[in-house]
């Protein structure tokens, strides 16, 4: 029988999770899963924001039938599923393990919380390096867990989580960041090898550089701004909607043979030297 390859990115009647829905590449992700028929419930530690971005994905859908009841995760006529807000801090265990306990079972878990302390090393405090592991890896950790039982107890999911350029290559002033980035992709090969005799895939996206309120500090700065425009081969930053497709992709049965991976989409800044370009 032909495949229905154009349906190959649809995700309906699938359960999203994503963490981190609030802002940046986390809410462009969760629109376009719910755009591709995905019912995605929006955690975040800001529920303001969290609601923001849900009530962004379901701005032109009627939430209740002609009797009054909520049509929540049915689709509207452009197959769009309905998005949920739900505050979740992912720094405290025990509010992931009730999440994990009392959300509808998650087919697609997507988490994008992290910080940046930017410092030299010799200027690093021990509560700095503690703050940007605790969220970087420790709750990268705990995600992985809570979801991933049940995702391998119920025999299939897909675990996106989100590494960096920074996994591969650094500057002065990354070495934290850096080193949880790497690590987190370590983490997610780990899990990929535990958890896929149980049909669960585990992958990493390493963005470039992206307009985010995580990088505003840069966007200030416009030598700092330019310099990273000029490192990719595109000459220019990302929009966080320009993750969205990646996410879409690892989510979907278009990468039902893809898990260990690292999807790179920074534009080849992680591909090209980038010093110097020889006379030819
Ligand atoms: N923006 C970039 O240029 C860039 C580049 C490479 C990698 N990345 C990675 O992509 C991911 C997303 O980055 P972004 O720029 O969209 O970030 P962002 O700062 O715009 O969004 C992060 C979201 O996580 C939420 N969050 C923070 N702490 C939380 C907690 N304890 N519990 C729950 N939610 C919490 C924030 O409220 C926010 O909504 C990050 O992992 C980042 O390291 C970003």
């Amino acid at each position: 029988m032909p495949h229905d390859y154009a349906n190959l990115f649809r995700l309906d009647g699938r359960h999203a999770l994503v963490v981190g829905a609030g802002s940046g590449i986390g809410r462009e992700a969760a629109l376009a899963l719910a755009a591709h028929g995905a019912r995605v419930t929006c955690a975040d530690r800001d529920l303001p924001a969290a609601e923001q971005t849900a009530a962004l994905g379901n701005a032109d859908r009627d939430t209740s039938d002609a009797q009054g009841n909520p049509t929540r995760g049915t689709s509207d006529a452009q197959g769009n599923a309905a998005l949920t807000p739900y505050e979740l801090n992912v720094l405290d265990p025990e509010a992931i393990t009730t999440a994990a306990q009392t959300l509808d079972p998650v087919d697609i878990l997507v988490f994008t919380a992290a910080t940046n302390v930017r410092k030299r090393i010799l200027d690093y405090t021990g509560e700095e390096f503690d703050r940007v592991v605790a969220l970087n890896l420790r709750a990268s950790f705990d995600l992985i867990r809570a979801f991933g039982k049940q995702m391998a107890d119920r025999g299939r999911g897909s675990i996106i989580g989100f590494s960096s350029i920074r996994a591969t290559t650094v500057e002065p002033g990354q070495s934290v960041y850096a080193a949880t980035k790497a690590g987190l992709v370590q983490l997610l090969r780990t899990a990929a090898a535990e958890l896929g005799p149980n049909g669960v895939r585990v992958n990493a996206i390493a963005p470039g550089v992206v307009e985010t309120p995580l990088t505003a500090q840069i966007k200030a700065n416009q030598p700092w701004y330019d310099a990273y425009a000029a490192k990719s081969a595109l000459n220019r930053w990302a929009t966080p909607d320009e993750l969205a497709g990646a996410v879409v992709y690892l989510a979907s049965d278009a990468a039902s043979f893809v898990t260990g991976s690292v999807l790179h989409v920074d534009a080849g800044w992680t591909a090209i030297d980038g010093r110097f370009t020889p006379p030819t």
